[in-house]
């Protein structure tokens, strides 16, 4: 089975450079590299441009960072997956926390957006992870257990749907990198739900990627800011074979 190994490029990159960042990626990759399955989400501006530098049928995924559950209609500031569909992406991130904590993304709404995109035959990427209170609870992977749950409840295919386990706290700027027995617990929770991969993210970076995707549970991993190199990003994509 494939690692996934991907990035979100949140609200950076304009187009052309997200142009420049997938051509690299493109010469890098070339048709395809055995055991690795790379990703890009750039912002929604960047998705078209992005698919178009990859190329038809690339062996690089794009992905959308958000879309909605309705096909189209009065939604301001919102795009459908049919819409990101037509734009080139064949992923959409779901329910990240920083769209949880400041765009209303509740487990309602994330199981709405997990049905669109496979009721459109794109693959959703759901997040879920717990705050750093729920950590110190010892509640963790209940938390994570149940956002997850939401997520597939009633979906047609759960089997089809990529889980992305990123703890609120080790987030961003202000996370910090997990030590391996605070996420084995969440991991092991989410190994036994029917999803088709579970991805680790939050503060993933070159050093302690090697040891991540050795963890039980982990199969890929999902970097924001230490991939929004693109050097950086190809040698994690090294590191998944
Ligand atoms: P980070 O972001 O790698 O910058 O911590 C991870 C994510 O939000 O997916």
């Amino acid at each position: 089975m494939s690692r996934w190994i991907g990035t979100s490029f949140k609200m950076t990159k304009t187009r052309s450079e997200a142009a420049s960042y997938a051509a690299r990626v493109r010469a890098a990759v070339g048709d395809g590299i055995d055991g690795v399955q790379p990703f890009l989400i750039p912002s929604a501006t960047a998705v078209s441009v992005v698919a178009d530098t990859l190329g038809p049928g690339s062996p690089v995924l794009t992905g959308v960072q958000n879309a909605h559950w309705d096909d189209e209609g009065a939604w301001t500031g919102e795009i459908s997956v049919p819409q990101a569909a037509d734009a080139g992406a064949r992923l959409v991130e779901i329910g990240h926390s920083e769209r949880r904590a400041h765009f209303a993304e509740t487990d309602d709404t994330v199981r709405l957006k997990t049905a669109a995109a496979l009721r459109h035959g794109l693959t959703p990427l759901v997040c879920v992870g717990e705050s750093a209170a729920a950590r110190d609870a010892g509640r963790g992977a209940d938390v994570v257990r149940a956002q997850a749950e939401a997520a597939l409840e009633g979906q047609s295919d759960p089997g089809a749907v990529l889980l992305a386990y990123e703890p609120v706290w080790a987030i961003g700027e202000h996370g910090r990198p997990p030590r391996p027995e605070e996420i084995a617990p969440a991991l092991a929770a989410l190994a036994e739900l029917p999803a088709r991969a579970v991805l680790y993210g939050g503060s993933v970076d070159l050093r302690n990627a090697p040891w991540l995707l050795e963890l039980p549970g982990v199969q890929g991993l999902f970097v924001g800011r230490a991939a929004w190199d693109v050097d950086a990003f190809l040698d994690l994509v090294a590191l998944g074979l």
